[in-house]
């Protein structure tokens, strides 16, 4: 028995248009007010109405995976997705939006063998059985995949999701290099299976998720890509401390929502950023370069770092306590290790100003976010503006709830220029292990 699933449409003249001419399906009924088009076995229909129906979802079904992509290739215009596959509904499927701004969904469902093949998400992009082989765990810049296809045989993760430890593990086997993430937990359990692995090129500065330790006792090189991002990630946590202190992103939703009314001499105060104290924990290169950008707005910096530093540019360094008490703004630039995790717990919050504001672009669980959550809610702290967090990708309801605080979604290093320079230098690093040179920026 074939179903009509109806719709109500506010302009029947474009759903004809939009159907038949460019999704090209039959007309199977036309009685002048109600449009009934034939999809398979469904039968989608459209009545006019003086209001359009803008919930719902349209579902397009096709047989394959390849008369997915092709559908997307039709509708690419009003295509809002990447064809991805869902292990979850077990479907292949992208989403696109119609011009009534319906949702539309092209999908297939997988066979049981399609979705045990998660392998395919790996493609050797230049098969070449002469090179080393490099696995690759996303897509980054082209310059860096150009410049590794001169010397490995690539196999990348061509559909550009995440990838499970599982799945690393089934492609790590005959690797002679891995260009990673800092979302890709490499463990012992992984490296076990990685019988001819040289080197790991973490595609990030920070390497916690490498057991570096279990690499260098099996001999593989560890490298990162430390220098190049270190300007930008500073400007963004520049960015956060201006948001998180003049409330920009709570103001930007008020106006977005059409809740500004007028000039008014008490909405959305802040705090002023010039001419306060900014505190720096951890004064490495991105500590520094935070740091250095505060002497434009007259502040007084201090720093607690954990060797003594030279610097050139006046800063204080201060013990642990006194970066908690007198910080107007604490910006986190130390990297996560087992004594830095939690190291912003409920005792340190509670050590600081309750006018001050935190700021994290270094590693989500060096900040204890129960304990951020609470100081947040009960206005212990007057913002935050967090980059990373505890269980990244993964940030708690509550934390979402709060107008205080500015959310970014890890982007420390994301500007076009940065990111080319980082895929150079992980490219680079890879390279040089495997063909016996000094890599340019090795951990061990
Ligand atoms: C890094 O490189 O460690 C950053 O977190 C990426 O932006």
């Amino acid at each position: 028995m074939s179903a009509i699933v109806f719709f109500e449409t506010a302009n029947l003249a474009l759903i004809r248009e939009f159907y038949q001419n460019k999704l090209a399906l039959d007309v199977f009924k036309d009685q002048g007010r109600c449009l009934i088009f034939e999809l398979g076995n469904m039968k989608l229909g459209f009545c006019s109405a003086d209001a359009a129906e803008t919930q719902g979802t349209i579902t397009f079904v096709y047989a394959s995976r390849e008369k997915v992509d092709e559908a997307y290739f039709r509708h690419l215009d009003i295509a809002t997705t990447k064809p991805e596959q869902s292990d979850f509904f077990k479907i292949y499927h992208f989403w696109a939006r119609d011009p009534e701004g319906r949702n539309l969904e092209f999908q297939c469902f997988l066979k049981a063998e399609e979705l045990e093949e998660k392998q395919k998400a790996i493609r050797i992009l230049n098969p070449d059985p002469d090179k080393p082989k490099l696995l690759l765990t996303r897509m980054i810049p082209d310059n860096a995949v150009q410049k590794l296809k001169r010397v490995f045989e690539v196999h990348a993760n061509i559909f550009d999701r995440n990838l499970s430890a599982a799945e690393i593990k089934a492609e790590i086997g005959g690797k002679d290099a891995l260009l990673c993430l800092l979302g890709d937990s490499i463990d012992k359990d992984l490296l076990v299976a990685a019988d001819k692995l040289q080197v790991i090129s973490n595609y990030a500065v920070g390497y916690n998720n490498i057991d570096i330790d279990y690499a260098q006792s099996k001999g593989i090189a560890v490298c990162n890509t430390p220098g190049v991002l270190t300007e930008t990630t500073a400007d963004l946590a520049w960015a956060l401390i201006m948001a998180a202190a003049r409330k920009v992103t709570e103001a930007e939703r008020l106006v977005r929502e059409g809740r500004f009314l007028g000039w008014e001499p008490l909405m959305l105060l802040g705090q002023d950023v010039h001419h306060r104290t900014l505190g720096i924990l951890g004064m490495g290169r991105i500590g520094q370069a935070v740091a250095r950008r505060a002497l434009g707005f007259g502040m007084n910096v201090i720093y607690h770092n954990r060797k003594e530093l030279e610097l050139d540019f006046p800063a204080e360094a201060v013990d642990f306590e006194t970066l908690l008490r007198e910080s107007d703004f604490l910006s986190l630039h130390i990297p996560l290790t087992s004594d830095t995790r939690h190291m912003i717990g409920k005792e340190e919050l509670g050590m600081m100003k309750d006018t001050a504001i935190l700021i994290n672009t270094a590693r989500g669980p060096i900040v204890d976010e129960t304990a951020l959550i609470d100081a947040l809610s009960r206005d212990r702290l007057f913002a935050a503006g967090f980059d990373v967090y505890e269980h990244e990708p993964d940030i708690p309801r509550e934390l979402l709830a709060l107008d205080n605080v500015v959310l970014l979604p890890h982007l420390g290093s994301a500007s076009l220029a940065t990111r080319a320079a980082m895929g150079e230098l992980a490219a680079a690093n890879a390279i040089a292990i495997v063909t016996g040179e000094e890599a340019p920026a090795r951990i061990v």
